[in-house]
């Protein structure tokens, strides 16, 4: 056995006592009896245990050296003894092991290669999560990200050597106000819905600045779930506007709530049914009249993008998901961006800094620059100017696709999740089907499942397929809602075997065919307790003999 200057052994791997007939290779007993193979693993899907079920705390895979007797600091040189640590750390020095597994270079590399071949994702197939848009993210748009002139610039570098990154912000900030004819645009906000707070506080200032203290926000019911929590977290009493029979927001309803004191209605267009708002020019003349303003939750703005300016239909404020519109991967995938425009009306209000040129210089206008017209900004959203590798990501796919292109993707998301739509209306309930065509999403619901199969059954039936699972029990105002978006970079072959495997679970749901409620059969995993791993997540790792002791 070879051993480190630490005295650790550094054999990768060593069999620990009495374990030499156990499963190898991270197989666990239960999982054995159940694939048949003595490892636990299937074929090529490998069962991977935790890093700390494969290492133990007496190996190592890394060898350091030694902590030198003396360290020099700038021109000063330190004894090393255990008083210098000391006074460093104020006491906080750790006294025991950390604990850490020692693991060889190749564990770890095997460890975690096999963990993400356990992952689906939008470069395996198509990942059908509707209003969580998982489009293909070009790869160009990744080289671009990561040039060293934007991946490698700091928020505090002066304003002269980071002219490009600032050029970069500025030129996709006069897109977005040209794509959606509004008036001016907040490139700070760094999610939805965090877009959609920064609306929200400047619609607050403008009706503040006239005096007006309002204290509803009106949140159709067809609207994303962020919505009425971002209002509750501004402050603001939520009311819910009830949807009509075509999945649309009841005008008259609306109008019959519209008041002195609402301040806003926060309205999702096209909404998480799928659906365009066609009355959106009457609704924004409604909340106008009655004092208020209208904020959009424009995040499935991929649906209308080069069709429809948001500014022609009397919005004051509208975020949009850069990475859900102009991709780069959504949700666990990646830091989101979503940038707000406003109209003209609350450009004043709109929150600090933002990127102008001035005398052929681009220039980050702060509070001490801030000219006269900027005077009555609400303030800031971030410490800084926002998310640099979404700008270059969403910038670069505007650039490659431009004005035509970006039209035909919309037009292109549209049509495949009408096509999902139509192929499978038979077999599934399409509750808004027969209200026209749909947007970038086809919402389906449990109607006609027989055997008290459920949404969920069908869900893992998906996964036995291959596929991640839609979006499933949202939005609310259907039964069992299954939303599935598609999106524009799916080819008909690709959305063809989707249909295929999707109308034979459908038919199976119909059928009452119960072996749905054990699926998934073939998932390296089974059926998960979900409500008992959200409200007890077991996040740390308690060495089983420890945790036995401390009992
Ligand atoms: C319609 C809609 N609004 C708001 C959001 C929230 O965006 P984020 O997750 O970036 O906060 C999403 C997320 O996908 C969305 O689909």
């Amino acid at each position: 056995m070879s051993l480190n200057r630490e005295g650790r052994p550094t054999r990768p791997n060593p069999p620990r006592d009495g374990e030499g007939d156990q499963p190898k290779g991270g197989g666990r007993a239960g999982e054995a009896a159940e694939t048949g193979t003595w490892t636990g693993n299937r074929a090529l899907m490998l069962e991977e245990p935790l890093l700390f079920e494969i290492g133990d705390m007496e190996t190592t895979g890394v060898d350091f050296d030694p902590v030198p007797q003396e360290v020099t600091i700038g021109h000063r040189a330190f004894e090393h003894d255990e008083s210098f640590y000391a006074d460093r750390l104020g006491g906080l020095q750790r006294k025991r092991p950390i604990g850490l597994a020692g693991l060889s270079e190749p564990q770890a590399v095997r460890h975690y290669t096999r963990l993400s071949r356990q992952n689906y994702a939008i470069d395996l197939g198509l990942f059908p999560l509707g209003s969580c848009t998982m489009k293909h993210n070009p790869r160009l748009n990744e080289k671009v990200a990561r040039l060293p002139g934007f991946a490698d610039v700091h928020p505090l570098q002066p304003a002269d050597t980071v002219q490009g990154a600032l050029e970069a912000i500025h030129r996709l900030g006069e897109w977005l106000i040209r794509l959606t004819g509004m008036h001016s645009v907040a490139m700070s906000p760094k999610a939805g819905a965090h877009g959609e707070l920064c609306g929200l506080l400047a619609i607050r200032s403008a009706l503040e600045a006239r005096g007006d203290r309002r204290e509803v926000v009106l949140v159709p019911e067809s609207a994303h779930g962020t919505n009425p929590a971002t209002a509750a977290f501004a402050g603001y009493r939520v009311e819910n506007i009830p949807a009509n029979a075509r999945g649309r927001v009841d005008l008259a309803a609306l109008k019959a709530r519209l008041g002195p004191d609402v301040a806003a209605l926060m309205i999702t267009n096209p909404n998480t049914c799928g659906l365009f708002e066609p009355d959106m020019i009457a609704i924004s003349q409604a909340v106008h009249a009655a004092g208020g303003l209208v904020y959009c939750d424009g995040a499935n703005f991929n649906a209308i993008v080069g069709r429809v300016r948001p500014g022609d239909l009397g919005i004051d404020a509208m975020h949009i998901n850069l990475h859900k519109t102009f991709s780069t991967p959504h949700g666990g995938g990646g830091p989101g961006s979503g940038p707000v425009v406003f109209s003209p009306a609350l450009t004043p209000f709109a929150p600090l800094p933002f990127v102008e040129k001035q005398d052929g210089n681009f220039v980050l206008v702060e509070e001490e620059t801030a000219g006269e017209h900027h005077g009555s900004s609400f303030g800031r959203m971030v410490a800084f100017h926002g998310q640099m590798g979404m700008f270059t990501r969403a910038l670069a796919y505007i650039m490659s696709h431009g004005g035509d292109g970006l039209r035909q993707v919309a037009e292109d998301a549209v049509l495949n999740a009408n096509y999902v739509l139509r192929r499978l209306e038979d077999v599934l309930d399409a509750p808004f089907g027969a209200s026209g065509p749909c947007m970038h999403e086809a919402l389906f619901s449990d109607k006609g499942f027989a055997g008290g199969l459920t949404t969920l059954d069908l869900a893992k039936g998906l996964i036995d397929e291959g596929y991640h699972p839609m979006t499933m029990y949202f939005p609310l105002v259907v039964h069992g809602a299954m939303l599935v978006e598609p999106t524009e970079t799916e080819s008909k072959q690709g959305l063809d075997q989707f249909v295929g495997a999707l109308r034979s679970v459908a038919e199976r749901a119909r059928a009452g065919d119960q072996s749905l409620k054990a699926a998934p059969v073939h998932a390296p995993r089974r059926r998960l307790d979900e409500t008992l791993a959200a409200r007890k997540p077991v996040l740390v790792y308690r060495d089983p003999d420890r945790a036995e002791a401390a009992e």
